[in-house]
């Protein structure tokens, strides 16, 4: 749970009695979101998803003895409340209907359908959940390994739907650790032109979201958790471990 114990958002930093949070003051000092109304508060968007069910199923998951079945279930449920918040703001246009009584215009929301970008192998395990809330969601894929001399992301996989310049894309990996597969992810990704970008994650740190941003400031983040840091291999501690293994129950 969040390092302060509190009420603290970390990264809303909306009143002052968050301004005393030590997470919310580190984070401040690294995203520079110091200021309210400072221009880069709105351009570096970190929405943690502080829902009772989501750190609930968060503390769950974090736990050592969490056996993969009931991992991979919670995966399922709280990627689709993950989707909930993040759809939040999404464009809505009205359209006409009839009613079985009357004509009348309701809304819906604007543009092709959403598309969901998983960053290979652990975004997938996202992906169902999701689904289940955004059925008509297209899904591509991003596939990344680090080069083990210049440790530098090469892409081995890419595959989005067409037309992007008219979708809204939700990034998927459930760890931003470092963020150097993220912003490799998004680089390609602002390739294709898509209408906009989101990224969602599980967990993340104050040194992900930093270099996360620095490249890709107009990208949110949505999170349930900023965690204290990284350790010497880029786990994010506490953490939960290997995503990809404890989804798909490879070690
Ligand atoms: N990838 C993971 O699966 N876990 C981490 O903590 C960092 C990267």
């Amino acid at each position: 749970m969040w390092a302060c114990g509190g009420p603290c958002r970390h990264v809303a930093l909306r009143t002052a009695a968050d301004s005393m949070c030590p997470v919310a003051l580190n984070l401040r000092h690294l995203l520079h979101l110091s200021i309210p109304g400072n221009p880069d508060m709105s351009a570096r968007q970190v929405h943690v998803i502080n829902h009772p069910l989501v750190q609930h199923k968060l503390t769950l998951m974090r736990r050592k003895d969490t056996s993969t079945k009931s991992f991979r279930e919670l995966v399922h449920e709280i990627s689709a409340m993950l989707a909930y918040e993040i759809t939040r703001d999404m464009p809505m246009q009205e359209i006409e209907i009839e009613t079985p009584l009357e004509p009348m215009k309701s809304r819906v929301i604007d543009g092709k359908k959403v598309v969901l970008a998983s960053i290979l192998r652990a975004g997938n395990g996202f992906l169902d959940g999701m689904l289940n809330v955004i059925p008509g969601a297209r899904v591509g894929h991003i596939g990344l390994y680090r080069d083990p001399d210049t440790l530098q992301a090469v892409e081995y996989y890419f595959k989005m739907p067409s037309d992007m310049h008219e979708r809204d894309v939700i990034v998927l990996d459930p760890m931003l650790a470092t963020g150097n597969s993220a912003v490799a992810a998004v680089d390609r990704l602002k390739l294709t032109n898509p209408r906009s970008i989101r990224f969602a994650c599980l967990v993340t740190c104050p040194q992900g979201l930093k270099t996360f941003h620095d490249h890709h400031p107009d990208v949110p983040v949505y999170t349930p958790a900023v965690d204290r840091g990284l350790n010497s291999h880029g786990y994010i501690v506490p953490g939960l471990g290997d995503a990809g293994d404890r989804i798909f129950g490879t070690k």
